[in-house]
């Protein structure tokens, strides 16, 4: 008895002190920070400077003897890219990868809806946990600063708060699945020609209350876990290592703990490197990186170069522990946190996410009464029998190409499809091409595809395309853009705001054999429409994912009342676009000097008095919507107060539908120039037919603040203001003047 009493004695002794001797870094109930602190303790040199440079494309190394695990990236923005080789960008050609494509960030800002954001990043989080990825390489919140840009379609749009509103709750989700979100591409990189070294000239004002705006969201109120430095530079340093942005704003006034990882290829320089706040340097093309010479990541700027000047003395540690602590946060709230996710992967749940957020996004742009025959949209099928859908981009694949957010989807529902599905045997559905884009042969090294000489005769396709017109009760034309070179995706800017392939030309000749037309154009960019006036319905329809041809057909035939406002303006012209008006764009192959500083988008727009083809905020429905007379909770606002608009709005139509309900600030007087107005406050409301609710926006002083460039702060001068508030920013139902004592 007695010895039993002592072996069982014994055994809980010995079970406390096991447990006692448990690391702190891998007690998960210890606080982060003790458990950073006692990691870094035990590690070598040479394991933390393995911790800050790539291991493979898309890997960092752990450290295997304490049981630390590597770091896994993905693309990012819009699904969980494929598999791809260690060294290479090519796919590994797994057969378990195909994940769910999500609508792109476009589309997401279209929705105006926070919680879609939410959804969106919940599900691609889960999508990134189940495939072991441990970050995702997104969202991007780059400003939309001209529509040539290749890579506006993964971005949120023009203006920094609805882009703020956004990537909040994107990030939010992202990471509550225990992935961090890696927002990228910090800062300036608003053009992809001369991306790799354009040096951006700004002023304070338009660097922080433009382009700085949603970062400062994604660190302060999203609490991202990873930012991406972008490949131009900023004051002559390139921003993957930048004194400016990353050590005084980004780490320095903003306080962020978490990891600035280069972009792929971004870094440039040793001393830099280590010195200018980057923590992690992923894609470096150095020494053997091109060459293929084995252990070629030993060469990165931030691997044996750096490990050699500690080595020798001309460095200390100090800098690297800071990174290596980054990178130890990074792995703690991520593979090694307390709670552990699982994510899931190519579910239906998520397809069903990417549909509603599609449904969403989409804007009715124009949808005009033809004399005698009423509105095109939505099509009704107990009148419309005969159904002809023309263009190439409601056959092409779009979940392909664009760069790096290209994605192998587990399926993509094209718009084709879709419409066949939704109209059943209802009524005939023929197609013609009416145009086609140059086929694409193979990938180049980044997998951008690459054209084929192929002889391709527009004329005849046209020809074709009119004559089935004819005959049609109604025509849908799908075209646009795509993800080819020098559309919409990276490496490349657009070259004109025309659409491609003579599509012009094509829609004007359906217009005028059949004036039943709708145009449906799926881009994530403004493209013109010199036939505006002659095609009664329009459409922006995005790039839409995996369920992209379902939500497009729940739209066209009136399943799902469009909700989607624009994130960004659509100009007449060119040069109706500030940047370009000022020869501002794309700077002279060494530097460019954003000499339209503030005024981006509606904000050039409303200074200019140009009249856009299509506004800032503008999208229709099929109900209509009437705005009562707004008021606000009280006439002036004190510095630390807020204060509350209310408007009541009413569904008028015989449809449910949504409608976002826009608050813009103006303000009367102020020490420098600003903006005619600015969004600062917006709220999407769901109304049934004949329904009233009373809609409140509030806004605290934050809406009133510029940043004063010679103070170095965010300033609100007291005085007169007027919150505008309306459907759009240039459809404008009430106003409200206040004060700020
Ligand atoms: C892009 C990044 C991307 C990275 C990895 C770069 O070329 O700019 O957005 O995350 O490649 O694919």
């Amino acid at each position: 008895m007695m010895k039993l009493q002592q072996m069982i004695l014994g055994l809980s002794l010995f079970a406390t002190s096991a447990f006692s001797q448990t690391p702190v870094y891998l007690d998960v109930n210890q606080p982060i920070e003790k458990r950073v602190e006692d990691a870094l303790s035990r590690m070598t040199l040479k394991e933390k400077i393995g911790m800050i440079h790539a291991q493979s494309k898309f890997s960092s190394a752990g450290v295997a003897r304490l049981g630390i695990p590597e770091n896994w990236m993905s693309d990012g923005p819009h699904g969980i890219r494929q598999e791809v080789l260690w060294d290479e960008w090519n796919g590994a050609e797994w057969t378990n990868d195909s994940c769910i494509a999500f609508p792109a960030l476009t589309c997401l800002s279209a929705t105006w809806n926070p919680q879609m954001a939410a959804l969106f990043g919940k599900s691609i989080g889960e999508e990134a946990r189940y495939r072991n990825k441990n970050v995702l390489l997104g969202p991007g919140v780059n400003i939309y600063r001209t529509p040539l840009n290749g890579r506006n379609f993964e971005y949120f749009g023009e203006d920094p708060y609805l882009s703020s509103q956004m990537v909040v709750p994107y990030i939010k989700g992202v990471q509550s699945n225990g992935v961090a979100s890696c927002v990228k591409h910090f800062v300036l990189n608003n053009q992809e020609k001369w991306r790799g070294h354009i040096n951006v000239i700004v002023d304070d004002r338009a660097l922080h209350e433009i382009y700085l705006a949603p970062f400062k969201a994604a660190v302060q109120k999203g609490g991202c876990w990873a930012i991406m430095g972008s490949y131009n530079q900023y004051k002559n340093q390139h921003c993957c290592h930048n004194q400016y942005t990353i050590n005084q704003i980004l780490k320095h006034d903003w306080g962020f703990d978490g990891v600035v990882i280069s972009d792929w290829g971004g870094v440039h320089n040793t001393e830099q490197a280590i010195h200018n706040g980057l923590d992690m340097e992923f894609g470096s093309w150095t020494n053997g990186m091109t060459w293929g010479q084995s252990n070629a990541y030993d060469h990165y700027f931030l691997a044996d170069p750096y490990l050699k000047l500690i080595q020798e003395g001309k460095e200390g540690t100090k800098d690297l522990n800071d990174k290596v602590r980054r990178v130890l946060r990074l792995v703690f709230r991520t593979n090694m946190a307390k709670e552990r996710h699982f994510g899931s992967f190519g579910t239906e749940a998520h397809a069903m996410a990417g549909r509603t957020i599609a449904q969403e996004g989409i804007v009715l742009l124009q949808n005009n009464s033809l004399k005698n025959v009423g509105k095109i949209l939505p099509v009704d099928l107990n009148q419309e029998k005969k159904i002809l859908v023309v263009g190439e981009n409601a056959v092409k694949r779009m979940t392909i190409g664009g760069g790096s957010s290209s994605l192998k989807a587990k399926y993509e529902v094209s718009p084709l499809a879709g419409i066949k599905a939704l109209v059943g045997d209802k009524a005939e559905v023929t197609y013609v091409r009416g145009y086609q884009s140059p086929a694409l042969a193979e990938q180049d090294k980044k997998g951008a595809e690459v054209p084929k000489d192929e002889k391709i005769d527009p004329a005849k396709l046209r020809a074709e395309a009119v004559a089935a017109a004819k005959g049609a009760d109604v025509v849908l034309f799908i075209g646009g853009l795509n993800k080819d070179p020098y559309q919409d995706s990276e490496g490349q800017d657009r070259t004109t705001l025309d659409m491609p392939y003579e599509q012009n030309e094509l829609i004007s000749a359906l217009a005028a054999a059949n004036p039943k037309l709708a145009v449906i154009i799926l881009s994530g960019n403004a493209v013109s429409m010199p036939w505006v006036k002659n095609v009664p319905a329009i459409v922006e329809a995005w790039y839409g994912g995996t369920e992209a041809g379902n939500a497009i057909a729940s739209i066209l035939f009136g399943e799902v009342n469009p909700s989607g406002k624009l994130p960004f303006t659509f100009p007449v012209k060119l040069q109706d676009n500030g940047a370009i008006a000022l020869g501002a764009y794309p700077g002279d192959s060494i530097n460019e000097t954003y000499k339209e500083g503030i005024f981006v988008g509606y904000r050039w727009a409303d200074k200019e008095k140009i009249q856009p083809l299509f506004a800032f905020g503008h999208g229709l429905s099929y109900t209509t919507f009437e705005y009562g007379k707004p008021m606000a909770d009280k006439k002036s606002m004190t510095a630390d107060g807020t204060i509350t608009f209310t408007v009541s709005v009413k569904n008028t139509g015989s449809r449910k539908g949504k409608e976002v309900v826009q608050l813009y600030i103006s303000d009367l007087k102020s020490s420098l120039p600003r903006p005619v107005k600015e969004l600062k406050a917006f709220n999407k409301v769901e109304l049934a037919p004949g329904e009233e609710k009373q809609v409140s926006l509030t806004i605290n002083k934050d809406a009133l603040s510029y940043y004063n460039d010679v103070k170095h702060e965010w300033v609100a001068e007291p005085g007169k203001f007027v919150a505008l508030i309306g459907s759009s920013s240039r459809d404008i139902r009430g106003k409200v003047p206040f004060e700020l004592k």
